[in-house]
C-alpha cells in the first residue's frame, strides 16, 4: 500500500480508495469502501479491469510478454528446471534443495495409488464421455474417500498432486477403452505416467518433451479456471470440489479446451485442401461465427512466451519422433498469414500456447479428445498452489455484485383455476 489515494465522489458522498503497487509496478486502486460509502458497485463484465485478488505466485505482463514463476522466468525454468521442481516452488515458494526435491517426489510417489472404487467409477461411465467429464468425476470422488479436503494440510495438497497423473492416464487409457497401466513408483512423475497413458515405458525424448509443456501450463496467475477453483475454494468446499470446478473450466474451447479445437481446425483445413488464406478469411468475416483456434489471449498483446518456447519444442520433438506433419506446415502458414494481416495485427492477436502444444500432443500419440486433460495436468500444481493461498490469506468468501435489469415488483396473476 502507498500514502497515495484516489477520491471518488459520487452523488455527494465521497469515498477514499487507498492505491496498491504491485512488485513489478503494477497500480491499483483499492474499491473495499466504494459501496459502504456512496452506495455505487463497480461494472466490470469479463474481469477486464478487475483484481480479485493480491498473490505471490506468478507475475504476467501481457504488453511484455512476461510470464514468471515465484519470480523465475518462464523460458528459464523451461531450459533448466523440471515439473516436479517448478510444482513444488510454486507450491511453497521457494526452489527446493536436493534434500527437499527427493522428500518431495517421495511423498509423490507414496501418496499415488488411486483408490480402486474411484477407478471403477470411470468404467461405469457412459461410452463416449468427453475425457474431461471423466477427469471431473474422478477428482470430486477424491472426496468421498479422503473426508477432511477442506483442511489446509500438506497432506490434502500431496494427495491431489501425487494421484492427479494417475487419474489422467486413467481417462485417456479408459476413452480408448483400453485396460489401466499399474501405478509404478520406481518412476518419476512423468515418466510413469507416460508409461500409464501408453502402456509402454517412454523415451528421455518425450519424457523431456512432456516435461517442458507442463511446466509452461504450470501456472497462469488469474484466469477462468484458476479463479474458479479460488472462487469454489472461498466457500470452504473442499480441495477435491475446488479442483474440479477449475477443470470444468478449463475444458472450454476458449480457454483449454482450445488445445483440442486448434488440432481440429488444423485438421479440417488439411481436409479442405489447406488453403489457408480462406480459413483467415472466414476468421475475419463476423457473420461467419468462426475464429481462429489459437490466436488470441486476453492479457498476451504482443506475443505469448509460452508459445515461443513450445513452437521451437514442437519442432525438435517432430524431428526426433520422425514425424513430418502437414499440419505444422499449415500452422505456420496461419501464423504468417495472421501476422502480416491488419485484422490480426490491430487487434494484436498472436498464436498463444495451445496453437503448437496439440500438434505436439498427436505426435506423442494422444487422442485429440484428451489433449485438455494434459493442460489440467500441468495447471494442477497452480491450482492447488492458488487454492492454498487464498486459504492462507484467510480470503472471503467470493460472492460479486450485479445490477438487476430484469422487471420491477408485479403482482401474480394466475393463469388457470386452481
Ligand atoms: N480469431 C478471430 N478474431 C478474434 C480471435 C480469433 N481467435 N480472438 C479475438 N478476435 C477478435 C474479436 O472478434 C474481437 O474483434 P472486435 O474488436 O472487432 O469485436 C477482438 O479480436 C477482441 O476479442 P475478444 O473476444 O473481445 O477478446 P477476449 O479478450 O475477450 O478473448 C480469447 C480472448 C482468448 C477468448 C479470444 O482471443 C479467443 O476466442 N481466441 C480463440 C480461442 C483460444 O485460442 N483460446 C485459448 C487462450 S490461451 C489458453 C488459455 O490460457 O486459456
Amino acid at each position: 500500500m502507498t500514502e497515495d489515494k484516489v477520491t471518488i465522489t459520487l452523488n455527494g458522498k465521497t469515498t477514499e480508495c487507498p492505491v496498491l503497487i504491485g512488485t513489478e509496478n503494477e497500480h491499483a486502486i483499492n474499491i473495499d469502501k466504494l459501496r459502504e460509502d456512496t452506495g455505487f458497485v463497480t461494472l466490470d463484465f469479463g474481469y477486464k479491469n478487475t483484481g480479485a485478488t493480491t498473490s505471490k505466485i506468478t507475475f504476467l505482463d501481457g504488453e511484455l510478454g512476461i510470464l514468471r514463476y515465484r519470480g523465475y522466468d518462464i523460458a528459464d525454468l523451461a531450459e533448466n528446471s523440471n515439473f516436479v521442481e517448478v510444482a513444488y516452488s510454486l507450491l511453497y515458494g521457494e526452489l527446493p534443495t536436493a534434500a527437499q526435491l527427493a522428500d518431495f517426489n517421495q511423498k509423490l510417489k507414496d501418496n499415488s495409488d488411486v483408490p480402486a472404487e474411484v477407478a471403477a467409477i470411470l468404467k461405469a461411465m457412459p461410452k463416449g464421455t468427453h475425457p474431461m467429464a471423466q477427469l471431473s468425476a474422478v477428482t470430486i470422488a477424491l472426496s468421498g474417500v479422503y473426508k477432511d479436503g477442506a483442511k489446509l494440510t500438506e497432506e490434502n495438497y500431496i494427495n491431489m498432486l501425487a494421484k492427479f497423473p494417475v487419474l489422467v492416464a486413467m481417462v485417456i487409457r479408459n476413452s480408448q477403452g483400453l485396460d489401466f497401466v499399474a501405478n509404478d513408483k520406481n518412476l518419476d512423475y512423468v515418466a510413469n505416467f507416460l508409461q500409464m497413458a501408453f502402456g509402454k515405458p517412454a523415451s528421455n525424448v518425450l519424457v523431456d518433451a512432456m516435461d517442458k509443456l507442463l511446466i509452461l501450463h504450470a501456472d497462469h496467475e488469474q484466469n477462468c479456471s484458476t479463479s474458479t477453483v479460488r472462487m469454489v475454494g472461498s466457500s470452504n468446499a473442499n480441495i477435491y470440489a475446488s479442483i474440479t470446478g477449475g477443470i470444468s473450466a478449463l475444458w472450454g474451447p476458449l480457454h483449454g479446451g482450445a488445445n483440442q479445437a486448434v488440432l481440429e481446425q488444423l485438421e479440417a483445413i488439411e481436409k479442405d485442401g489447406g488453403d489457408t488464406a480462406k480459413f483467415v478469411a472466414m476468421a475475419k468475416d463476423k457473420n461467419s461465427g468462426f475464429r481462429l483456434m489459437g490466436f488470441g489471449h486476453r492479457v498476451y498483446k504482443n506475443f505469448d512466451p509460452r508459445a515461443k518456447i513450445i513452437k521451437k519444442s514442437c519442432d525438435e520433438v517432430l524431428k526426433d519422433l520422425g514425424v513430418v506433419d502437414k499440419k505444422l506446415t499449415i500452422a505456420m502458414e496461419l501464423e504468417q498469414a495472421a501476422l502480416n494481416d491488419d485484422y490480426f495485427v490491430s487487434r494484436k492477436l498472436y498464436p498463444n500456447v495451445d496453437f503448437y502444444s496439440g500438434i505436439i500432443y498427436q505426435a506423442i500419440g494422444f487422442p485429440t479428445d484428451t489433449f485438455t486433460t494434459l493442460f489440467a495436468l500441468g495447471r494442477l500444481p497452480g491450482w492447488v498452489s492458488q487454492w492454498k493461498e487464498m486459504k492462507e490469506n484467510k480470503e472471503p468468501i467470493g460472492r460479486p455484485r450485479q445490477i438487476y435489469l430484469g422487471a420491477p415488483l408485479r403482482s401474480y396473476v394466475a393463469v388457470s383455476e386452481r
